[in-house]
């Protein structure tokens, strides 16, 4: 992370992590839990939730990006005294996680469609934060890729549910916030935020045909929460 950024994004973070807080009061989170969240990024805003919150158990960080994990690990070291971090690197398809009682997925389906798309060009790329920041940059791939992103839609939605439904615990849950972000909006990419809603549909779907139960959030927050029995 660039040094310049982090004061206004640190406040950014704290901003978002207060509301991830009333929604694990809400849910009435067990301190000891064990939570997994997926597609991590450089972004610390969970584990700050959970710090905040009490947390006293375990908290998977999991991205394919290990520079973005050790930014994070960095960043919550200093609020993270109760809980433990584990990063764990790598695809979150190829990866055998710990059960988890809770699993939260943060404005991550657009870049998991992002991100299957790029792996599938020869160069098999892979975005860079600054990369992730650049909406010329971003829009130039959503536009070419449209097509085979959607065509990979179902697939997808199948993939990760199953994956949700391996690494969730017998009476945890699944937490997915997905809306359009600052700069989406701001830059008018319709196309991200409308594959990433179709991605949440599909997706909610899948979780169905596996048992998964969708129930409200009273938070203002835009998340779904799944169960299984
Ligand atoms: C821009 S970050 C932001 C998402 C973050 N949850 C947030 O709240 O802002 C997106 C991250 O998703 C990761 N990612 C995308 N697809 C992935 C996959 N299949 N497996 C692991 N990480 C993935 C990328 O490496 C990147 O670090």
């Amino acid at each position: 992370m660039r040094i310049n950024h982090l004061p206004i994004r640190y406040d950014y973070y704290l901003e978002q992590s207060e509301k991830w807080e009333l929604i694990f009061s809400e849910i009435s989170l067990p301190r000891t839990s064990t939570v997994l969240e997926l597609c991590t990024g450089w972004s610390p805003k969970i584990g700050l939730a959970l710090a905040r919150y009490g947390l006293n158990g375990m908290c998977i960080l999991s991205d394919q990006n290990e520079t973005a994990l050790e930014v994070c690990q960095r960043l919550l070291e200093p609020v993270a005294h109760d809980f433990k971090i584990i990063p764990s690197v790598g695809s979150i398809f190829d990866q055998v996680f710990p059960q988890a009682d809770l699993i939260i997925l943060n404005h991550a389906l657009d870049d998991i469609l992002l991100n299957d798309y790029l792996q599938q060009l020869p160069e098999k790329k892979e975005l860079t934060e600054n990369e992730y920041e650049s909406m010329d940059f971003l829009r130039q791939y959503w536009e070419l890729g449209e097509m085979t992103m959607r065509n990979r839609l179902p697939q997808l939605s199948q993939l990760l549910a199953t994956q949700l439904s391996q690494s969730l615990s017998k009476g945890g849950k699944v937490l997915i916030s997905q809306y359009p972000g600052y700069q989406e909006k701001l830059h008018n990419m319709n196309i991200a935020v409308q594959l990433a809603n179709e991605f949440n549909l599909s997706l909610k779907t899948e979780l169905q045909k596996l048992g998964f139960t969708q129930s409200d959030c009273r938070s203002e927050a835009v998340v779904s929460i799944y169960s299984v029995e």
